[in-house]
């Protein structure tokens, strides 16, 4: 199938050669070697774009900046208003800096921003829809990416995004941050050290309460003049723009985003199986819907998904997953209404971003009072310490793996195994049963034997492009 997404054919402009253009990229020089015990001066500094200038993209880039190893070369968002919104957030964090850092260029379409061949590094923070295709090109400019999580909007372009890290040698990071924060990393050790004894169940939630309205009803209308609403949407299905599907509520409609479980619960679950050392579930069960919240979304507000896990070193004989997904009901607050649970043989340990703490079972179950089977109070991480940004240390560790060429600690490889599970979830409750996983040939199945292929289910491993958005092949 011709593929009209390709770099030099340029959004909103199918059809038409881009006159002027370079006929290709060469192939990048090696990079200077920066110092992060200083700030890197003008020369020494990496060349970095922004694609998708929003929320989380202005806040990455603040990251980048604290590093003061980068200069921000050029913005890139289909509205103007948020380039506006970013400029103001370099101009504010940069207003005490020797002079030096340049202007950035300002570009709508991202292949003109992976056409500068002076920016090294691309960070893409555009909706989950609009991941893939210039993660894609990207690694076929040759760019290293700091992409968001979930890293893509289905099984399949993850799939592909594996495969173009590996094919052009990129270093990708994705921006599941809790990897990186100190008491996470020392919770997952204790568990790690067997100290929790064999594991048989973990669970993650996330609960809010945004009854009765959600996200409320707002009418169609015409898109704001700053937008490229087109460009907005993309591989989506074409319709009227609505308030509600657009600057960060995106993320409840399928079209764009992936529901709680991809957005919140892609942070938990990739802890979970980053401690556990395990890659994929055997099936995924998920039930629930939109029962409560007055509004058109159409990812759950309500959803229990059970997985099955195989066995690994910690769970010798496979494991049980939960995760709850509870938005018109927050209570129990259990420490800020997000976390992750490890239950052993020894006790049972909770991490949140604000700490951890383990609850030892008793040595004999039956007699209260009988001896702990581990210390409590040893080796417990402090709750809502103030020094768990993970952020900042996220971004270092990147920019260190695009000198060093090493793996990056969330590497696209890595994330993949997290984000397919958190995407199996809403396979199955779109299709409304259980479903099996076969991670060799990565396809869902009927029956635990997987002899039965699931078509529904495969069907939802994938998505519908809109002609001219169609994923690139690099
Ligand atoms: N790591 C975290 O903790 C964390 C937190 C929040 C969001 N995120 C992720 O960051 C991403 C962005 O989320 P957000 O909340 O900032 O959303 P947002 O809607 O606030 O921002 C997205 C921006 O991308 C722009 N955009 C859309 N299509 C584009 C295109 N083709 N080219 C360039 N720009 C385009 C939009 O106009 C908007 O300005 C999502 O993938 C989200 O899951 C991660």
């Amino acid at each position: 199938m011709s593929n009209p997404l390709t770099r030099r054919q340029f959004l909103g402009n199918s059809g038409k050669t881009m006159a002027g253009m370079a006929a290709g990229l060469s192939v990048l020089g090696p990079r200077s070697m920066l110092s992060s015990a200083r700030a890197a001066d003008a020369n020494d500094r990496l060349g970095i774009a922004l694609i998708g200038c929003g929320g989380m993209g202005r806040h990455k880039l603040g990251n980048f900046l604290d590093t003061k190893q980068v200069d921000v070369l050029a913005l890139c968002d289909v509205d103007t208003k948020q380039m506006d919104e970013a400029e103001k957030m370099i101009a504010e964090k940069l207003k005490n800096e020797p002079a030096g850092q340049k202007t950035p260029q300002r570009f709508k379409d991202f292949r003109k921003v992976l056409d500068m061949q002076e920016v090294k590094v691309v960070i893409i923070a555009t909706p989950d829809h609009w991941h893939a295709a210039p993660m894609l090109l990207a690694c076929q400019a040759e760019k290293d990416v700091y992409v968001e999580k979930p890293c893509c909007h289905n099984v399949r372009e993850g799939k592909a995004m594996v495969a173009a890290a590996a094919k052009y040698k990129r270093v990708v990071q994705v921006g599941t941050h809790q990897r990186s924060y100190e008491h996470i990393q020392a919770a997952r050790d204790f568990v790690r050290n067997g100290e929790l004894g064999e594991i048989s169940a973990t669970n993650t939630y996330t609960y809010g309460n945004e009854s009765p309205d959600g996200l409320g009803s707002d009418p169609d209308s015409d898109p704001p003049a700053s937008v490229d609403y087109n460009l907005w949407l993309g591989p989506a299905p074409e319709r009227k723009f609505n308030k509600r599907r657009f600057h960060s509520s995106w993320r409840w409609y399928f079209d764009y985003g992936c529901g709680m479980v991809g957005d919140w619960n892609v942070h938990l679950q990739d802890i979970v199986m980053w401690t556990l050392d395990t890659p994929y579930p055997t099936s995924v069960c998920s039930m629930g819907g939109h029962y409560i919240l007055a509004d058109d979304r159409d990812t759950p507000d309500t959803m229990v998904t059970i997985y099955k896990f195989p066995p690994s070193k910690l769970a010798p004989k496979g494991h049980v997953h939960t995760y709850t997904l509870r938005k018109a009901s927050g209570k129990p607050w259990h420490k800020g209404g997000i976390g992750m649970d490890f239950h052993g043989t020894n006790g049972f340990l909770h991490m949140t971003r604000g700490g951890w703490e383990v609850e030892p079972d008793l040595e004999d179950w039956n007699r209260p009072g009988s001896e702990p089977r581990i210390d409590p109070v040893k080796e417990m991480g402090e709750y809502h310490k103030k020094d768990v940004e993970g952020h900042n240390v996220h971004v270092e560790n990147f920019l260190e793996c695009v000198q060093s060429r090493e793996k990056p600690i969330a590497s696209i490889e890595q994330h993949y195994t997290s984000v397919v599970a958190c995407h199996l979830a809403n396979v199955s409750l779109r299709v409304g049963r259980q479903i099996f996983w076969n991670h060799e040939k990565e396809l869902c199945f009927m029956d635990e034997k997987m002899t039965i292929e699931d078509k529904e289910a495969n069907k939802f491993l994938g998505r519908e492009y809109r002609k001219g958005f169609e994923l690139p092949e690099v």
